[in-house]
């Protein structure tokens, strides 16, 4: 098996990579990533010297270098993880997002369909989030497969456009798609915008903790290597057309979340008790901020044998020890070095098909 996996520069994408590349020494795997500021080649530069793994960098929204990457390496399965993932940028410029959602994803559809055309048997693993379904209220049940959907910000939007593209084309083309929908994912290396990670990097400093409005918006969080798991039973078992919904269940609010995130750092670094927590200060709330999503995750534990196996308290420890543990890998983040580095040594190709990078050339 052929697999290309968008966004694997990102944090679900290298995640996955790191989790299944060296398992598989009999499959081939392609990284594709644009190296956006939220594509890191560290995240992934460990797998460089894999024989059965490469690297090529690739706007999805750019039809020619799309085309000519799936041409190339012909794959059969295509995880398609690659997005503009940040609600509050999506919130601050709407554009990038649907550059790369929509058209990204028409683009990814396109390519799909031309192999799809010559007979050559293509899969597509769509991923979706949660945030499509809308923001749910307190005592509502989770979403499920058939909830109507209801996006209500410009992230959400275009993920939603990009999960009717995707099911559009298997309608009307036959191409086999399955859709995943995700709660919100912590772990390792995902990038100091979100949540857990920026409230870890300003308590490693000496910032204020600023939750948005009350601190009581819920969310499900679950830990990276479970989602991973999950796409990749979906990738061996999962049936096209089928639509598969991953989530711990196990939601909590924000400040619940700041709170343990506190004590587990306060613990790990030896820190007096209650030292982080008295930062936590409360700011005015995000635009249109959705007070709660959740997923009923158990058609899809029974259908791909799947379940989430890190509880809440071991995946934060995980997560807080690795960033404790890589302080260059957020010197770099934070300074922008690498994001110089990769656009002085990876100038953006002008021939069809992108510079490779990575396989230990
Ligand atoms: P991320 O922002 O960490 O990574 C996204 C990657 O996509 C980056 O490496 C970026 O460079 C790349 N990319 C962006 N635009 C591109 C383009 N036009 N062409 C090629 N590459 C491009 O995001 P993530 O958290 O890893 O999320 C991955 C996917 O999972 C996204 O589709 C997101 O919507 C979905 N998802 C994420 C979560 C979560 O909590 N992180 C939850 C549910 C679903
Ligand atoms: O639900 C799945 C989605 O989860 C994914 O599809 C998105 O890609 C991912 O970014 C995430 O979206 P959220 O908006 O839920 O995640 P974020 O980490 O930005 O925020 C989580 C919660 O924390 C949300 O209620 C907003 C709040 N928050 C966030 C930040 C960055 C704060 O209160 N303060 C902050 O500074």
């Amino acid at each position: 098996m052929k697999l290309l996996v968008t966004g694997g520069a990102g944090f679900i994408g290298s995640n996955f990579l790191h989790r299944i590349v060296p398992r598989h020494p009999d499959l081939q795997f392609l990284a594709l990533d644009a190296l956006t500021y939220a594509g890191n080649l560290e995240n992934i530069s460990a797998l460089d010297t894999l024989p059965h793994y490469d690297f090529v960098r690739c706007d999805l929204s750019d039809a020619e270098q799309t085309r000519a990457v799936f041409h190339e390496f012909r794959p059969d399965v295509v995880l398609h993880l690659a997005a503009e993932s940040h609600v509050d940028r999506s919130i601050q410029d709407p554009g990038p997002c649907l550059q790369s959602n929509v058209l990204g994803t028409f683009q990814v559809l396109e390519a799909c369909r031309a192999l799809h055309a010559q007979g050559h048997p293509i899969r597509l693993v769509h991923v979706s989030t949660d945030e499509v379904f809308g923001s749910l209220e307190p005592e509502a049940p989770g979403a499920t497969e058939s909830s109507p959907y209801k996006p209500r910000n410009p992230y959400a939007a275009s993920k939603a456009a990009a999960d009717h593209l995707a099911r559009a084309w298997m309608h009307t083309y036959g191409l086999p798609v399955i859709v995943t929908h995700c709660s919100n994912n912590y772990g390792p290396r995902q990038f100091p915008e979100k949540l857990i990670p920026f409230m870890l990097l300003r308590a490693m400093g000496v910032e204020t903790l600023p939750l948005y409005g009350d601190g009581l918006n819920r969310r499900d969080w679950l830990y990276v290597d479970d989602h991973c798991d999950g796409l990749w039973a979906a990738i061996t078992h999962g049936q096209p057309g089928s639509t598969y919904l991953f989530s711990a269940e196990d939601e909590r609010p924000n400040l619940e979340v700041v709170h343990q995130l506190c004590q587990t750092l306060e613990q790990l670094c030896g820190y007096p008790p209650g030292v982080l927590q008295a930062r936590i200060t409360f700011i005015p709330d995000r635009p249109g901020h959705d007070k709660r999503y959740a997923l009923h995750s158990h058609p899809t534990r029974q259908a791909l044998h799947w379940s989430p196996s890190t509880p809440f308290a071991q995946g934060l420890k995980q997560t807080v020890q690795w960033y404790l543990d890589h302080p260059q890998w957020l010197d770099h983040v934070e300074s922008g070095a690498y994001r110089h580095w990769v656009s002085t040594h990876y100038p953006t190709p002008h021939s069809l098909l992108p510079p490779r990078v990575g396989g230990g050339s």
